[in-house]
């Protein structure tokens, strides 16, 4: 008996990282999994993981035509879906306030924030009239306090802690519950784009 033995889920950011861990944590629980990412080497982590369970769908978060594709695959695949794991996320450069360009972040906010919000729309239909349903979104330490020098990946962040809330008091009458995780650091390659050995050592 696993877990989540009859479940289904869709998991964002699942080529990489703790997306990955999440798709194999779920599928080893008993889940059926839909691993959605950018990144086409999604379909290798799908395969590694295998059964006929676990599918990949090439998903851009920030795009809402995409969701509809990925959510109506998910449907016709598997007939419901219990679960997303709004996971996926950009973060390639710390910088203070001074220095963020206008372009970055309007980038990080069609990413992070909008695509937070676009798959929590795009799932509502389906979880609604299950009337049940878990949407987990990923935040971070940095939207837990103040930080110098990760201003917007720290306002997206912030945003997703706050949407979070919002959420779950919106949809808690349908019985969809919506939580915020709030990782510290994790070694990922993430983390290695925007740190040096020697602070993830320290780290
Ligand atoms: N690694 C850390 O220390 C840390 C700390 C706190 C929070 N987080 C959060 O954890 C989550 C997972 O990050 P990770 O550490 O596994 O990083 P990662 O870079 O290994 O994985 C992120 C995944 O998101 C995908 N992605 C990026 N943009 C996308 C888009 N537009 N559409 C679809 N997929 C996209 C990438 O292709 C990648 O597979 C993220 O939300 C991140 O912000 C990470």
């Amino acid at each position: 008996m696993g877990l989540l033995d009859g479940k289904v889920a869709i998991i964002t950011g699942a080529a990489s990282g703790q997306g990955a861990a999440e798709a194999r944590m779920f599928a080893a629980e008993g889940a059926r999994v839909v691993l959605a990412d950018v990144n086409p080497a999604g379909a290798e982590v799908a395969a590694s993981i295998g059964g006929k369970g676990v599918i990949f769908k090439k998903l851009d978060i920030s795009q809402a035509d995409q969701w509809q594709e990925v959510v109506a695959g998910a449907l016709n695949a598997f007939e419901k879906i219990d679960v997303l794991v709004n996971n996926a996320a950009l973060n390639d450069n710390h910088l203070p306030i001074e220095e963020t360009e206008y372009e970055h972040f309007e980038k990080l906010i069609r990413i992070n924030m909008l695509g937070t919000f676009l798959g929590m729309k795009t799932v509502l239909p389906a979880m609604r009239s299950a009337r049940s349903g878990s949407i987990i979104n990923i935040s971070s330490t940095a939207a837990l306090r103040g930080m110098p020098s990760i201003f917007d990946y720290g306002a997206t962040k912030w945003a997703i802690r706050g949407m979070s809330r919002h959420a779950a008091l919106d949809l808690a009458k349908y019985g969809i519950r919506v939580n915020a995780v709030f990782p510290g650091i994790i070694d990922t390659p993430m983390m290695e784009a925007v740190t040096t050995p020697e602070t993830r050592a320290e780290f």
